[in-house]
């Protein structure tokens, strides 16, 4: 596996599959990378496609207060990693590097982002949208993948690359899970003890939601069950509950139909988000 660092070096080392028409495959990441990566990593291989890994802690996403400084970094480890699972080019670069002449231009797709997770971190898939579709134009892959966990933000990206013709194909791949069902995050690392323990409570009340679903129950009556659970722990802040259209990401009004139960809850100060498709 080649680390590069800049976007030059990525146009020479990509230069040869492009001109021999060689499928790539990229898998955008912010590092420190778990099971949920490695997974995507993974998928990525299964495509036969050279696989490009990008490596990239993207500041334009992060709001202000938020943890971008604090965000977990370790790219030896990730490199290893990476190289275990077969990748053929790491893409390191630094924020001068990606953002040479700051972050003047953007890509939004605002119906899609003010909602969810969008309320809380206006200006997030901004960023989100803006890298990625750098990251597309640098890389040049057949096909992208994208964890499900983030689930607004692949529904972002899909709708990104259809408006805009990129062409890709964006893959998503499921959420892998801890033991408890805890979906896992880069982020659940900044769980002390007794919040993880808490955690636990989440993929509990995404399940007493879909079981609430497929009994019949409403959108309304879903978001309290679900609501319920969590509320059983002092730790747990909840966000939002949202049961919603997955193509459209609106609030669903009635029961039946697709849904996707989405929440996002905060365990002492750290955000956490999942999402459920119901059945
Ligand atoms: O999901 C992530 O890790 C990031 O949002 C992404 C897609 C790599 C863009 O920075």
């Amino acid at each position: 596996m080649r680390t590069v660092r800049s976007k030059s070096d990525l146009l020479k080392a990509l230069s040869p599959a492009w001109a021999a028409g060689e499928p790539i495959a990229l898998v955008p990441t912010m590092g420190f990378f778990h099971a949920g990566h490695l997974r995507l990593m993974r998928e990525a291989k299964k495509s036969r496609a050279l696989v490009v890994v990008s490596l990239f802690v993207n500041p334009t996403q992060f709001g202000a207060g938020e943890d971008l400084d604090r965000y977990p970094r370790n790219e030896a480890r990730d490199a290893e990693l990476a190289a275990g699972e077969g990748v053929d080019i790491l893409f390191a670069p630094g924020v001068d590097e990606m953002y040479s002449r700051g972050p003047t231009t953007w890509v939004e797709v605002p119906g899609l982002s003010g909602c969810l997770c969008g309320r809380t971190r206006p200006g997030h898939f901004r960023g989100v949208a803006t890298v990625v579709a750098k990251l597309l134009n640098l890389v040049r892959p057949a096909v992208a993948f994208f964890g499900a966990k983030d689930f607004q933000q692949t529904v972002i990206i899909k709708r990104m690359v259809a408006d805009l013709d990129f062409p890709v194909e964006v893959r998503t791949v499921p959420t892998v899970r801890e033991e408890d069902g805890l979906a896992m995050s880069s982020r659940n690392g900044y769980l002390s003890p007794e919040e993880r323990r808490a955690a636990s409570l989440i993929p509990q009340a995404m399940d007493v939601g879909r079981r609430a679903w497929s009994a019949g129950a409403t959108p309304e009556k879903t978001r309290q069950a679900v609501g319920a659970v969590l509320a059983r722990s002092p730790l747990l802040r909840v966000d939002y509950v949202a049961v919603v259209h997955p193509e459209t990401l609106e609030e669903r009004m009635d029961s039946g139909g697709p849904a996707l139960l989405a929440l996002a809850v905060y365990a002492g100060a750290t955000r956490l988000i999942d999402n459920l498709l119901l059945p």
